[in-house]
């Protein structure tokens, strides 16, 4: 772990990514674990401090959440946040009563008396947000209590000499206003930290780790025209330039106009050395006469690692595997559930059995911090901001059998849709938006014509993670735009709709 870093303890609430990324915030790296690592654990990471997160469970719970007690004896700054600063007073003599009455959302703090969390400049009363059903009764023996609210006597405590601190309420969350504050007075006055972490660090400590794993040795990267592979790759040619090859595979089911974008940047642009596979052909044949969904992505998954493969024949001295691997892929949360709806054959996500080191310069950052990165890196808008798009391609927006011409129509209408979103200025807030191309036909009329076209169904969303969505509420003169656009410039549709179902229970793409 980087030196001056923060570690976060999950206790199984939805809020340790967000701790971990506010920290991030306020220019501190910070890092997740699970509740059950050890003292010793922690210890060997040499952290600068320790956050507890919040829980759903209370204290008092047969089996509820703690932590091995060796991590008090380290001498490292602890913040408990609700549930962490509950399980701060149970196990350093404070006491945690089951009140019988929660409190729930909005509430108003006191500061009670001179703090460190709070600072002198924080105002005496603010709005905070509650989320527990135990109380403190008593703070931890040692601690003074800094903070109260009406129903919860002591919502701040601490213990200044032995570097313990609580909260009751949510810092970490925008309805806290001056939560923010809180967390740096804690980071930068409690832990002795800098605000030292930024784009320009991380790049500069990447390159040198980058530089140490590869030595003289030769890469290769994947490219899939998606953020993180691109920002990967940009990454790792600043450390070690022409020993890096990427090899992009055009499955001939990207979106229009993206292939080409690739090519440009990289290997105009960047001077990256770029293998560019033209692999349409032998993704249409391959496709011909399928029309399951999970079929579909087994075929386009499997033929994708073939071409991979082929077209590495040149490369057989590279030993490394450059990846664009992020840190939510790998936190080791205590609740993650991860239930197979689809299977993502993550296309560009090549099986275990090739025989590279890898290299994942992307590992411990978040999405926006990747952004972040790549813009540093000079990498353009399109591909920095480049909505997710899922590695089957369009063959997951294409119903039923896939084909040359429909490809092309799904193409053209896809780019009139993120046109007109990009031109509404609405790129940003939308996680996805894009056409899908469902296999049925209906009856209209064009001209004095009757018609008997394919409908083109938009989608787009608004989502945080893409684990859950709700359907974006496009301005319907924005709808209109699109539906009158795709109809008279993309030949053989006569309808458009728009999909207004969230997730769950849909999900993002069609299939
Ligand atoms: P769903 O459709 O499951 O999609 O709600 C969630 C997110 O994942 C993307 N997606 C994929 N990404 N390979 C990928 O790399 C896939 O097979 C795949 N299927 C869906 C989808 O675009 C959305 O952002």
């Amino acid at each position: 772990m980087e030196t001056g870093a923060v570690l976060v303890v999950d206790f199984g609430a939805q809020y340790a990514q967000l701790i971990a990324r506010r920290v991030r915030e306020a220019h501190v790296f910070s890092e997740i674990v699970r509740h059950d690592i050890t003292a010793a654990e922690i210890a060997a990471k040499n952290p600068a401090g320790i956050i507890f997160s919040g829980g759903p469970a209370s204290v008092h719970v047969e089996g509820a959440p703690s932590i091995d007690t060796g991590v008090y004896d380290l001498g490292v700054p602890i913040l408990g946040i609700c549930y962490g600063a509950q399980l701060l007073a149970r196990d350093l003599g404070g006491e945690v009563a089951q009140s019988g009455r929660g409190e729930y959302g909005r509430t108003e703090l006191t500061v009670e008396s001179d703090s460190l969390l709070f600072g002198a400049t924080q105002p005496r009363m603010q709005p905070v947000w509650m989320s527990h059903f135990d109380t403190i009764t008593i703070p931890p023996t040692g601690a003074v209590v800094t903070a109260s609210t009406p129903d919860t006597p002591s919502a701040g405590f601490e213990d200044r000499t032995a570097g313990r601190y609580g909260v009751q309420f949510h810092p970490e969350v925008v309805h806290t206003p001056h939560g923010q504050e809180v967390l740096e007075h804690f980071l930068y006055d409690g832990c002795g930290l800098s605000p030292s972490w930024t784009m320009s660090s991380i790049i500069e400590t990447q390159v040198e780790l980058i530089r140490a794993q590869v030595g003289t040795g030769r890469a290769i990267c994947g490219l899939s025209g998606g953020v993180d592979s691109a920002v990967a790759a940009a990454l790792v040619h600043k450390a070690i330039g022409s020993q890096l090859t990427c090899v992009f595979v055009d499955t001939g089911l990207m979106r229009q106009g993206e292939g080409e974008q690739v090519v440009e940047t990289f290997q105009r642009h960047q001077g990256i050395e770029l293998i560019h596979v033209r692999a349409g052909d032998r993704f249409f044949d391959r496709l011909e006469g399928i029309t399951d969904p999970e079929e579909k992505r087994k075929a386009i998954g499997e033929l994708f690692i073939r071409v991979f493969e082929d077209a590495k024949v040149g490369l057989d001295d590279a030993r490394f595997l450059v990846q664009g691997t992020l840190y939510p892929d790998v936190i080791e949360s205590g609740t993650k559930d991860a239930a197979k709806i689809k299977s993502h054959h993550n296309v560009g996500g090549l099986p275990d059995d090739m025989d590279f080191e890898l290299v994942e310069p992307l590992r411990a950052l978040f999405k926006d911090e990747v952004r972040k990165v790549g813009a540093e890196l000079g990498l353009p808008d399109e591909i920095v901001w480049r909505q997710p798009f899922p590695g089957p391609g369009l063959g997951v927006r294409i119903i039923g059998e896939v084909t040359r011409d429909k490809v092309a129509m799904l193409q053209h209408a896809d780019a009139i849709v993120r046109e007109e979103v990009k031109a509404a200025g609405l790129e940003r807030e939308i996680w996805q938006a894009f056409a899908v191309l469902p296999d049925i036909r209906s009856v209209g009329v064009m001209g004095d014509e009757r018609t008997y076209g394919h409908p083109i169904i938009i989608r787009a969303v608004t989502s945080e993670d893409a684990m859950t969505a709700d359907w974006a509420r496009l301005p319907y003169d924005l709808l209109e735009r699109m539906s009158s656009r795709i109809i008279n410039e993309v030949a053989g549709i006569n309808r458009v709709a728009y999909d207004i179902t969230s997730k769950p229970p849909g999900t993002i793409e069609w299939e």
